[in-house]
């Protein structure tokens, strides 16, 4: 079994490690690492972590998929899928594009973790619910994983009603949101000191500098990690202000 992820700001990396830790298997491998394609050629059996976008998959999982679909072929596929608050079918909509390329799924994991998007207020929730956030899906790992081992693994978001609520509940409105990468990602220059940290932690290497300042080109895939990171606030994308910079390591161990 091998683990492969993609995650912006730490919540689905935590939650792919913590599933596999109950099946003694080695850490998981982003899809970033040149390793990933040949750390799946080798496993029969995958699990698959992302992040929800608007009811959707990110952009860059999405072209990892479609890039690499041959060796997709023939290997069993469990899903987990992490979100703010909602999804529908979050781990359908990479099911669907999976079993394209011969993919068997074997089941589908839906966790509420803390939300990541750092420059809206409305979505942000006090230290202590996120931490009850990231137990809760701690617990609800452990139970899947038992399921798992029984031979009942989890089926969220993936059967026709999952795809309705999610199609209806947001995509269908939001489809264009992670259709193409953006050039949206906005960089307050009063703050930026060019420290270059956001660039060297971009997974689009959508991040340069210039003068040093950090300069956004237009192939950004919304993960946030630049955003929570960088040590000026000086990031920002959906909203116009840092409320609280998101990252697991504020969540757990407390
Ligand atoms: C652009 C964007 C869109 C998001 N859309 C949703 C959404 O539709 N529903 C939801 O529940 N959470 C949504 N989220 C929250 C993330 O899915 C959630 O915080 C996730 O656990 C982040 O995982 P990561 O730390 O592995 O990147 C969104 C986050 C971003 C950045
Ligand atoms: S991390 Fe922030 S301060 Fe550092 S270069 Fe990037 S935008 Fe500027
Ligand atoms: S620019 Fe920032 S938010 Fe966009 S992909 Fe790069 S790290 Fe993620």
């Amino acid at each position: 079994m091998v683990g492969v992820y993609f995650s912006g700001t730490g919540n689905t990396k935590y939650c792919v490690e913590k599933f596999l830790s109950y099946f003694n298997e080695s850490q998981p491998i982003s899809i970033e690492n040149p390793d990933a394609v040949e750390a799946i050629k080798k496993s029969k059996n995958i699990i698959l972590g992302y992040p929800i976008q608007y009811s959707n998959i990110p952009k860059i999982v999405r072209d990892f998929i479609h890039q690499n679909g041959t060796i997709f072929k023939g290997k069993k596929v469990f899903i987990i899928s992490t979100m703010g608050l909602f999804s529908g079918d979050g781990a359908g909509c990479s099911a669907r594009l999976l079993k394209k390329y011969g993919v068997t799924i074997v089941g589908g994991l839906h966790l509420k973790m803390p939300d990541c998007i750092g420059d809206v207020k409305a979505l942000k929730k006090s230290l202590e619910a996120n931490q009850q956030l990231v137990k809760n899906a701690e617990d609800k790992i452990k139970n899947a994983v038992d399921l798992l081992k029984r031979g009942k693994p989890t089926q969220e978001g993936l059967n026709v009603f999952y795809h309705i609520a999610g199609l209806f509940g947001q995509r269908l409105w939001f489809y264009g949101k992670t259709k193409n990468y953006t050039s949206k990602l906005k960089i307050d220059h009063k703050r930026c000191i060019g420290c270059g940290i956001c660039v060297s932690l971009c997974p689009m290497s959508n991040l340069s500098i210039s003068n040093q300042k950090a300069i956004p080109s237009n192939k950004c895939t919304m993960c946030y990690r630049c955003i929570s990171n960088c040590p000026q606030k000086a990031i920002t994308l959906l909203g116009k202000k840092i409320i609280e910079q998101s990252l697991i390591e504020n969540y757990v161990g407390k």
